[in-house]
């Protein structure tokens, strides 16, 4: 299997593998979206390739923690998608490891994520509400866990603390709920 940076030539590979994940097109849609929405930037969007097939898909986008711009710097993941025929694999589990690689050389702080709460923490997310970190819209109580971040930096949780901004083009209630 080959992990590489997507390139603009590789936009038809993304979204096909988003939609046939997700079995729609609302996040082929946010992908695209997102890759045209300069507040998403600096942004890592990672695929996975099978004998040449792009088979996985995984996008970061920029976010910071309202008030403190400078305090961290701050990744988004979202979306996460694997063809159905190549799950169960370790696909997805390599396309996080791979862009925390990216992020960490990047000197990205923090990374959060809204998702399966079974899945995440297997790739060392932890909910992030009792951590201090607030969604950018509110996220239900009973779905909590499913609001989840990661030190890169270790030691910056603690030190800062505070609600989630996030690329305008995610910053819909729409996104947020599970
Ligand atoms: C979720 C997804 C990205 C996982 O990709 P993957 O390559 O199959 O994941 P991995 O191989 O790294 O891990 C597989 C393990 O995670 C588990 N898993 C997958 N989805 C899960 C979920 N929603 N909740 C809990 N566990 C989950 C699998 O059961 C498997 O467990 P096992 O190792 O005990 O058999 C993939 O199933 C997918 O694209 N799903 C559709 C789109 C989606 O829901 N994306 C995530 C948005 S948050």
């Amino acid at each position: 299997m080959e992990i590489r940076e997507a390139k603009d030539t590789d936009l038809r590979d993304v979204l096909l593998v988003e939609k046939e994940a997700f079995g729609y097109d609302k996040e082929a849609n946010l992908v695209r979206n997102l890759l045209s929405d300069p507040s998403a930037h600096p942004l890592y969007s990672i695929l996975a390739f099978e004998n040449y097939k792009a088979i996985g898909h995984i996008l970061f986008t920029s976010a910071y923690l309202e008030g403190l711009q400078n305090g961290a710097s701050i990744s988004l993941l979202a979306p996460l998608a694997v063809l159905p025929d190549f799950q169960k694999q370790g696909v997805g589990g390599k396309l996080i490891a791979h862009g925390l690689k990216l992020l960490t050389n990047a000197d990205i702080d923090l990374v959060f994520v809204l998702g399966h709460p079974g899945y995440y923490p297997r790739y060392g997310f932890k909910p992030a509400g009792v951590q201090g970190f607030e969604a950018p819209y509110p996220i239900p109580e009973e779905h909590a866990n499913a609001w989840m971040v990661q030190e890169l930096r270790p030691g910056i949780i603690g030190p800062v603390s505070g609600i989630v901004r996030c690329a305008n083009m995610l910053s819909k209630p729409e996104y947020w709920r599970e």
